[in-house]
């Protein structure tokens, strides 16, 4: 992947109806007023009460819209329902099975007030967390824009974490309220969510547990009784149903928090990462419009699960914050036939279409049976989570988007918030590049010890902050939101390793930590090791991410076994077990060998990247620098 490699120029059709005409002038006069920049982007939206200054930055942290009040909810849902907009689709849902719901953004603001109201009577006030676990469901949408009209905080768990994971955050959180689903369906197969319900809420602050029923069946087969006053079961066809339609935003301060999300860092426990209302509300509705060029005749459909930054920024906000039509979809996208997205595009019309590497390799598997869908709608592609080979990328452009569609791969993180570095409709391409960065942000590739690296030098990828919609804190554990702004003074290092080539343009090779990205979920080596070395057969573990032929990394673990033991294939399935009980499906290792030691620094250090590096076929023990 170099400058020299093909460019794809924007054709005439595309440039005339974008948004974003000429970025080069755009972001060159954005860096001599970033302030101007945003607070233009917040006067498209509406507050309550107008900020005193755009920006307060206080080296490492920052406020946007100081003393702003305003609610998001009200800019993605309530304005919408009280202009035209009101009788505009908002969402449409797929469930796998087939089952259709349609929601205009009037008929998601009365279900959303009806929770809002719900949540209200069941105890939640402002500044509460709510855990939310469910599937693609409408109600998850609805869910977390409930909590945030009253100022409660969301806590979006994807589902397909195991029940220690949502106890531990619940616990963590102090959640009030979990709401979940008794069922999802991927695959083909019918999951029980709330099973592991039970197992999961002892967590002393939890009043009650709201059960959306997805399917029509007992919700907990076999619940054991408890004679405990709380958590209560109630049923969201019993509490939301009946309630009062109407309710009023809550006025929140810019910098009150929104949502919490979970991630995985280097080394520990994933980090709950704070976003809050103003800021995020501002960089989420500009990225959608800028990146996305997302207009009122476009149905948008971003693919990702909703417990991930990228369903919060770019399934939810920053589509509705721009009134957009969105399509959700439940299930597997290669179920029950393969290409089950190309009959959803052709279904619904989509126009936008936004996913992940993963999924466009496996979109390739069944090129032939593409020729039964026009794919006419569609105008615009983009992908995200892991870095796209240019082979794919030529493949998703010609065999999906004809040719016709800019394919543009964005570049940004939980932490981020939004996207930072990206290409644009109006961009020569470069597949395999994630673009330039956005408008106001600055971006380099630093050296180890924080010099500005030249063109094609491989480096840490670094930010020079701040922007809005950039996280407020780490939960819990400030000192984490100062790591990232401690390495170099002045920059946040983001943990991946990049090169910018003579035109401009970023490409990322990768993490630079021991955050193992698969399928576009970030996962730490921590999580998994911590799981494996609760087998009493394992002295010693760690995990690596380990390319595979589809271009992703799979999950390769090494243990060290204690005496007595052999890794024969009943130890090796236990092992898996105890990953997917412990953290769940995703985290799942493809592989699990046996080594006699593992290598280690003299400071007792696991050496990933040397592992990582034998496993490549590098066989050298050779470390590129130590980013
Ligand atoms: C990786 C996802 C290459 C990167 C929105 C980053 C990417 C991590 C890209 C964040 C891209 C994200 N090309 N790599 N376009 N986008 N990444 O927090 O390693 O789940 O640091 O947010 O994903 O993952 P996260």
């Amino acid at each position: 992947m170099n400058s020299n490699s093909e460019v794809y120029y924007p054709n005439k059709n595309v440039l005339e109806k974008v948004y974003l005409k000429d970025y080069d002038s755009l972001y060159k006069s954005s860096l001599n007023d970033v302030e101007g920049f945003w607070s233009q982007a917040a006067c498209e939206l509406e507050w309550f009460k107008a900020w005193d200054r755009v920006l307060e930055w206080n080296y490492p942290y920052a406020r946007w819209f100081v003393n702003g009040k305003c609610n998001i909810v009200h800019n993605a849902l309530d304005r919408h329902a009280s202009s035209w907009r009101r009788n505009k689709v908002a969402v449409y849902w797929e469930g796998e099975p087939g089952e259709k719901e349609v929601l205009t953004y009037g008929q998601l603001y009365r279900q959303v007030n009806k929770l809002s109201n719900a949540l209200k009577k069941l105890g939640v006030h402002k500044g509460d967390f709510v855990t939310i676990y469910m599937p693609i469901l409408p109600e998850l949408i609805i869910s977390m824009l409930a909590c945030a009209k009253i100022g409660a905080v969301h806590n979006v768990i994807y589902y397909g974490y195991s029940g220690r994971v949502l106890r531990e955050r619940l616990i963590e959180t102090s959640s009030k309220v979990l709401i979940t689903s008794n069922a999802a369906y991927y695959g083909g197969t019918l999951t029980p969510v709330s099973g592991i319900i039970p197992y999961a809420i002892q967590c002393p602050s939890l009043k009650y547990v709201l059960i959306k029923k997805r399917i029509d069946l007992p919700v907990f087969p076999g619940l054991p009784k408890t004679s405990k006053e709380f958590p209560k079961f109630v049923y969201w066809e019993e509490v939301v149903n009946n309630a009062p339609d109407v309710s009023e935003c809550e006025p929140m301060d810019s910098s009150d928090p929104l949502f919490i999300i979970y991630t995985s860092g280097t080394a520990g426990k994933p980090k709950g990462i704070i976003h809050s209302h103003g800021g995020y509300m501002v960089g989420a509705y500009l990225t959608t419009k800028l990146v996305f060029d997302i207009k009122d005749d476009d149905v948008y459909w971003c693919t990702a699960s909703l417990g991930w930054i990228t369903g919060h920024t770019y399934v939810v906000y920053g589509p509705l914050l721009n009134g957009g039509t969105i399509l959700i979809y439940e299930g597997d996208l290669g179920y029950p036939i393969q290409t089950r997205w190309a009959k959803l595009i052709d279904e619904y019309r989509v126009t936008i279409f936004y996913t992940i590497p993963t999924n466009i390799r496996s979109f390739m598997l069944a090129e032939r049976e593409l020729e039964n869908y026009s794919l006419d709608s569609l105008r615009l592609l983009a992908t995200v989570g892991e870095p796209i080979d240019p082979s794919a990328w030529k493949w998703f452009y010609e065999k999906v988007g004809k040719g016709r569609c800019p394919l543009l791969d964005t570049w940004w993180q939980t932490e981020t918030g939004i996207i930072l570095i990206t290409n644009f409709p109006s961009m020569p391409l470069k597949p395999g590049s994630a673009g330039k960065p956005f408008p106001t942000i600055k971006a380099a590739i630093l050296s180890p010890t924080g010099e500005i690296l030249k063109e094609n030098e491989k480096g840490m990828l670094a930010i020079g902050g701040p922007w809005p919609g950039m996280m407020d804190t780490v939960y819990q554990d400030p000192r984490k939101y100062i790591d990232y702004w401690d390495i170099v003074e002045g920059w946040y290092i983001t943990g991946d390793i990049a090169s910018v080539d003579k035109d401009g343009y970023f490409w990322i090779k990768g993490r630079s930590d021991d955050v193992i990205k698969v399928a576009g979920y970030r996962i730490g080596t921590a999580e998994i090791e911590r799981a494996v070395l609760s087998h009493p057969a394992v002295l010693d573990a760690a995990a690596i991410g380990k390319p595979s032929s589809s271009g992703s990394d799979i999950i390769k673990v090494f243990v060290v076994l204690r005496e007595g033991w052999v890794l024969d294939d009943l130890l090796i399935e236990e092992i898996k077990r105890r990953v997917i009980e412990d953290v769940g499906q995703i985290a799942a290792p493809s592989e699990v060998v046996a080594l006699t030691s593992l290598p280690k620094t003299r400071s007792g250090k696991i050496l990933r990247r040397l592992l990582r590096q034998l496993e490549l076929g590098k066989g050298v023990i050779e470390l590129e620098g130590q980013y």
